[in-house]
């Protein structure tokens, strides 16, 4: 998969893929991630990506001509599945549209900066906009790095058997149960003890009981979309 993002901080992109799970998919050439300059496409001397809002108001907005012509070149080279524009204005984000994204072949996103983009550019070039919560950030970068990450450890061969994706929290719409590691007793606190017991069809069984509990607890919306 190659992904494509425009930006017009490509510094803040730099390392988020520069380790563990990313940079693997990459080594072993699963994924490929091109951080592109808006700036380079910037107008006049001054390599402008933004103006004033027409009818008033506080905020640049991005123009459309660099945007366009940048969108324009990638486009030319190759097709994209999705042009994806990161906005707090649009649906969330979720691990069902995760796994779909991480079949596509190439994906475009664009990060949204100042008081937004042209909604022409939106109207005419977006194909699909998302969100990651519901506060702002001050540019669309670090939604980017989110949903890149998100998307590149589900492509398929990036994590190996150990660390498969089946069993995180979210994929089979629960949230994970808790875990433990060495040593069994640490300051008089102990690990369950069915956990050291060697019995894993009584292990797993306490696991999904554990994901259920811990579901119902924190996050009833869950439970509710699963009985859907
Ligand atoms: Cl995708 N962009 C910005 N700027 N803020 C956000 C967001 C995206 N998702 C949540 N907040």
């Amino acid at each position: 998969m190659r992904i494509d993002i425009i930006t017009v901080q490509p510094e803040l992109l730099e390392s988020p893929f520069r380790h563990s799970i990313l940079q693997r998919a990459q080594d072993k050439g699963l994924l490929e991630v091109v951080v592109n300059d808006l700036r380079d496409f910037g107008l006049g001397r001054h390599k402008s990506v933004d103006d004033y809002q027409f009818g008033g108001g506080a905020g640049m907005v991005m123009m459309m001509e660099p945007l366009v012509n940048c969108v324009e070149k990638l486009r030319s080279e190759r097709t994209y599945d999705e042009v994806i524009f990161l906005t707090p204005d649009a649906n969330h984000f979720e691990q069902g549209l995760a796994n779909q994204l991480s079949l596509r072949e190439n994906l475009l996103l664009i990060c949204g900066h100042y008081k937004g983009v042209d909604e022409r550019l939106r109207e005419h070039f977006v194909t699909m906009e998302v969100s990651i919560g519901d506060f702002v950030l001050s540019g669309g970068e670090l939604a980017a790095a989110v949903v890149v990450d998100a998307i590149g450890r589900l492509i398929p061969g990036v994590l190996g058997d150990e660390t498969s994706a089946l069993f995180d929290s979210f994929q089979d719409g629960l949230l994970a149960p808790p875990v433990y590691t060495r040593p069994a007793e640490y300051r008089g606190w102990k690990v369950p003890e069915i956990l050291l017991s060697g019995n894993f069809t009584l292990i797993e069984e306490w696991r999904m009981e554990q994901a259920l509990q811990r579901t119902k607890e924190r996050r009833p919306d869950l439970l509710k979309k699963l009985g859907e």
